[in-house]
């Protein structure tokens, strides 16, 4: 069994913590959290934007620490998954490391670069995993794109556009700060960003056509450019101000022998269109969130059980990402391209 100690019980919190009651060899022993209704297991004033509203939990068997040391110094504690905001992950993480804790992070990796870096050095240093919960790989539409790409069963990948645009998140009261969130390209986009890193390796530069809001991006087109030139990537995301707007997301991903597509705004289910006229919608799952979070703590627990990094979640593809975001960020900015 692997012992999970859940750092923030907000949001991301909460959806971890019913992923891994779905998740076989994965215990949740202990919760830190500074609000004490939620440390006391009340979840009702939890709000996020999909998944099931919180409740009143049984938290019995569960160790409530109002201090993050006091969860590191939890002998019985092998993994120890932070949900905290962005700007407290490379601390935490780094912490967690010393203390002889292989750590599960959410997204983004960290707010600057530099901290990313220290947090992948020092997980080497301490020979423990760093993973990062970069879920979309493991969202069935995202998860049938990765495959379908890997097996090369259509052939090779010729190019690809994605998209992420919502309306201003304005619930979140930080989503505007460069230091504490890095609005739509640090906190939404680097989703799409981490899934080119992914699938396409790095790119060598990118040329970033956008909006800024003050610091951070708003709303952009991103060409990302590889050594092989004839590979085309791009990706849209930000947000745009309009409340009747959904979030949205989707991709358009050219194979030699098919086309693979998928929209959630248009309703358009993942669909393969082939060389010779066929068009197949692959059967995905009903799309349960929860269950798509159970299949990333699923990932985890096995990484920690084979102790190995998982190819998915490591913390230097997520580096990478957030590399490319800051990257992205300084083309907007500057009106040209990037080197890498
Ligand atoms: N993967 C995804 O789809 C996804 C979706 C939403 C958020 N996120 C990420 O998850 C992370 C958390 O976001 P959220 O929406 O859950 O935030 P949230 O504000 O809902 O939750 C954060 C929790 O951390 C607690 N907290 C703050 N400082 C603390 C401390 N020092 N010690 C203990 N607890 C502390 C807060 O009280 C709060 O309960 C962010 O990095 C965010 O980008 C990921």
């Amino acid at each position: 069994m692997t012992n999970v100690g859940i750092t923030g019980l907000g949001f991301m919190g909460m959806i971890h913590y019913l992923a891994y009651e779905r998740t076989r060899g994965a215990k949740v022993k202990a919760i830190c959290e500074t609000q004490p209704d939620r440390l006391a297991g009340d979840w009702r004033s939890i709000k996020g934007n999909f998944g099931p509203q919180g409740k009143r939990m049984d938290l019995e068997g569960v160790a409530r620490y109002a201090q993050f040391d006091d969860l590191l110094a939890d002998p019985k504690i092998d993994v120890v998954d932070i949900c905290l905001p962005p700007d407290a992950h490379a601390d935490a993480a780094i912490a967690a490391l010393k203390a002889g804790k292989h750590v599960f992070c959410e997204k983004p990796i960290a707010m600057k670069p530099a901290d990313a870096e220290r947090m992948v050095k020092t997980a080497r240093k301490r020979g423990k995993l760093l993973m990062i919960g970069h879920v979309l790989p493991f969202f069935a539409a995202y998860r049938f794109a990765y495959q379908t790409i890997k097996s090369q069963k259509y052939g090779k990948l010729l190019g690809a556009h994605f998209k992420r645009v919502i309306s201003d998140p304005v619930w979140m009261t930080h989503y505007w700060n460069a230091d504490k969130s890095g609005g739509p390209m640090v906190d939404l986009n680097i989703h799409d960003t981490h899934f080119v890193r992914l699938v396409c390796g790095m790119p060598k530069a990118v040329q970033t056509v956008g909006r800024m809001r003050g610091e951070v991006v708003e709303l952009f087109h991103t060409q990302f450019l590889f050594a092989d030139p004839q590979l085309m990537v791009t990706v849209t995301g930000g947000t745009i101000n309009q409340q009747g707007r959904p979030f949205t997301n989707g991709y358009e991903i050219y194979l030699e022998q098919a086309t693979l597509l998928f929209d959630s705004h248009a309703a358009m289910p993942v669909t393969v269109l082939t060389n010779d006229g066929r068009i197949n919608r692959p059967k995905l799952g009903a799309g349960d969130p929860v269950d798509d979070f159970a299949t990333e703590t699923k990932e985890v627990i096995r990484a920690v059980t084979a102790g190995k990094p998982s190819p998915l979640l490591d913390g230097e593809l997520a580096r990478d990402a957030l590399v490319l975001a800051y990257k992205q960020t300084e083309s907007c900015r500057r009106g040209r391209s990037m080197k890498v």
